[in-house]
């Protein structure tokens, strides 16, 4: 960290304005949350829209957080029946969405599609059912598999409309990936699409899903819907148990009307990855996270209603859940949507993208504001982007200098960045600065939101360190958008997050690494587990080296990552060949970059595209502990310095040049 970081203040024009406009405001807000949480919270529930109001606020038996227990509440009417009462806000657009293609002048995109509320309204009538229709019932699980199209927000506002659990699965993991996530929610149906555009190629997810159905994992599934999102192209379907959107969803007219759910009924389970071979099916549930998503989106994007709001991320992720689908259309905003690849067909996509749909909000990740960086200096140049007042990051740390580019280069230099530090685990936003009220520090995510005790502590003693100290990111107290467990493994819930030493039991730890200014501002480091963020998708170490140990010829395998100046980390992939696989290297019988090369596209299969190492090195052994356990720190060494230079006391046998170079 620079000693003396750069600071920026809210900009008159944006702070007059602001729903939360100075700091004075802010620092009362905090207070308050802090002082009066019953109060507090009770006043954020009065913006959502209740079937039964509540008794209770909280109540919290460690790890179980029950929030608003004995209210009623519907999170798709409160996304979209909320805003039909209006005429205005009925025909108010909820989604412009823009696919990838060119038209032929090479100037304007194919297609743009454009859906209002009522729009949006009828089509989540008509997934909810043709649900029904398939035998889906309040609680069961459906999986969606899609590309990034309105249909499939209004997928996961149907499930929510019905009381079904939806799982997203993001389009770029693999068959087996798909097929796992389906056996651990044991879904009984799947919604998916014939493909998408995605850098120029037409991508079949159809055949992607295709395989996974099957493959034993996804015996559950009794039913799919297609979407179409390109009829002209090839698009299998297998009788009986495939519907097309047309013949099935378009077919329906039945009014759904909203389901009275339990403010603790699960709304959907979405999986992420942990320190095991296996990801996590985080839940949430579905009052308190929709009053998060919510709120954050109003406060952290000063979302106003003329405001046209662009997030990038990909509904299979959790930024895509909050702040794409349930925080703006609870907001009532139009929410700009993109299907393809940002530097399609050149790096000025984005930009002008944005002034062709006039977005005023525009919320990213750090890779993405690198790589446009990197690519093309002049892109930004080719549009004028004013209609943009706010800007935010999100994912993984933003290095001043990204943080900088973003402000002067997208923003005009007249733009709040909100930098949001969160977790799919958290829900929601919990460090953020508000956009009109506090100063904000490049490299700084700011402070806790108010009603977020988040501090940063000691690991071996659970005290608060001093100022400019490294600690672990903590939070003390539940908060409304907590995941409530991981999917049928309560045990593990508690003991990954809430119970994960005797030094800090009861308090939720987040794994990243952080420290405090003076001022009480958070500097997020990165996480202190095995988790990999590569281009700010998380992947665990064990995950990776799980699925290269599946392959035949591999015995030990580990993954580490490393800094990585576009995309953040990188994976570096340690491998030991079985006996008989070294023998036939060493006769030269398998080529080094052919196994190489196999073991990428393996990676491919069996996990997805996103998780192919950067590098993969052969290894004769790998460094363990006399205990037999593999040394990842000094891998890590290896692979970002070249040599070993820490403490090897512990070394059993290594000997770092029995590695083949890359
Ligand atoms: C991890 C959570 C939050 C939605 C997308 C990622 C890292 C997230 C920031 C930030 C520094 C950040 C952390 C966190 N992270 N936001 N603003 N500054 N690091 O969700 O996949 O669950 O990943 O992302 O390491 O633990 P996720």
């Amino acid at each position: 960290m620079s000693p003396d970081p750069k600071k920026f203040t809210p900009p008159f024009a944006f702070a007059k304005d602001a729903h939360v406009g100075s700091s004075a405001l802010a620092d009362a807000f905090r207070e308050t949350a802090a002082s009066q949480p019953d109060a507090f919270w009770r006043e954020l529930a009065k913006a959502l829209v209740w079937k039964k109001p509540f008794t209770q606020v909280l109540d919290w038996r460690v790890p179980l957080a029950r929030w608003f227990e004995g209210g009623q509440i519907n999170v798709s009417e409160n996304c979209i029946d909320k805003h039909l009462k209006n005429e205005n806000q009925a025909n108010k657009t909820a989604f412009i969405w823009e696919g990838e293609p060119m038209d032929p002048s090479g100037k304007n995109p194919k297609e743009v599609r454009r859906l209002s509320y009522l729009d949006l309204a009828k089509l989540v009538n008509q997934i909810a059912s043709a649900l029904r229709t398939a035998g889906i019932k309040k609680g069961d699980r459906v999986a969606i598999y899609m590309p990034l199209v309105p249909e499939t927000a209004a997928s996961m506002l149907a499930c929510a409309r019905i009381g079904a659990v939806h799982t997203v699965i993001f389009g770029g993991f693999s068959k087996t990936a798909l097929a796992d996530r389906i056996e651990d929610s044991k879904a009984k149906v799947l919604i998916t699409a014939d493909g998408t555009y995605r850098k120029g190629q037409w991508l079949n997810l159809k055949n992607i899903a295709d395989e996974a159905l099957e493959l034993p994992q996804s015996k559950t599934i009794q039913t799919v819907f297609v979407y179409q999102r390109d009829p002209t192209q090839e698009c299998k379907l297998k009788g009986g148990r495939d519907k097309t959107w047309k013949d099935s969803v378009l077919t329906e007219n039945a009014k759904i009307a909203p389901e009275s759910l339990e403010s603790e009924d699960p709304l959907f389970i979405l999986y992420t990855s942990g320190t095991t071979g296996k990801p996590k099916g985080l839940f949430h549930t579905q009052a308190g996270y929709l009053l998060w998503a919510h709120w954050t989106s109003r406060w952290l994007f000063d979302l106003k209603p003329t405001d046209i709001y662009w997030c990038s991320a990909d509904f299979g992720w959790i930024t895509g859940h909050t702040y794409v689908a349930y925080g703006p259309l609870s907001n009532g905003s139009t929410v700009f949507i993109y299907e393809g690849g940002p530097l399609y067909p050149d790096a000025s996509r984005f930009w002008k993208m944005i002034d062709r749909h006039h977005v005023t909000c525009f919320y990213t990740s750090p890779t993405a504001i690198r790589t446009f960086m990197r690519s093309d200096p002049a892109a930004p140049k080719s549009a004028k982007k004013d209609s943009l007042r706010i800007l935010g990051s999100v994912g993984e740390p933003i290095n001043p200098e990204a943080w900088e580019w973003f402000h002067r280069e997208i923003g005009n230099s007249k733009c709040p960045i909100v930098d949001t530090y969160w977790q799919t685990e958290t829900g929601g936003v919990v460090i953020s600065t508000f956009p009109g009220a506090d100063t904000t520090k490049p490299g700084f995510a700011g402070k806790p939101l108010p009603g977020i005790e988040a501090d940063v502590v000691a690991l071996d003693t659970g005290y608060p360190v001093g100022p400019g100290q490294k600690g672990v990111v903590v939070i003390n107290k539940p908060w409304p958008a907590m995941a409530r467990g991981i999917w049928g493994d309560p045990l593990r819930f508690e003991k990954t997050y809430w119970n994960t030493s005797p030094a800090l039991q009861g308090v939720y730890v987040c794994a990243d690494f952080a420290m405090k200014d003076e001022e009480g501002d958070f500097q997020i480091e990165g996480r202190m587990d095995d988790v990999i963020k590569i281009s700010g998708h998380r992947l665990g170490s064990a995950e990776i080296e799980s699925a290269l140990v599946g392959h035949s010829q591999i015995a030990e395998a580990a993954a580490v990552g490393i800094p990585d100046p576009v995309k953040g980390q990188a994976c570096v992939a340690f491998v030991t060949p079985t006996d008989f696989a070294l023998k036939e290297l060493d006769d030269g019988k398998i080529n080094v970059e052919e196994l190489k090369n196999e073991l990428r596209s393996h990676i491919g299969r069996e996990i997805g595209a996103l998780a192919k190492p950067d590098q993969i090195r052969i290894a004769r052994a790998l460094p363990k502990t006399r205990s037999g356990k593999i040394m990842r720190r000094l891998l890590r060494e290896l692979a970002e310095k070249g040599k070993i230079t820490g403490d090897t006391t512990t070394l059993e046998d290594f000997n770092p040049s029995s590695l083949d170079e890359e």
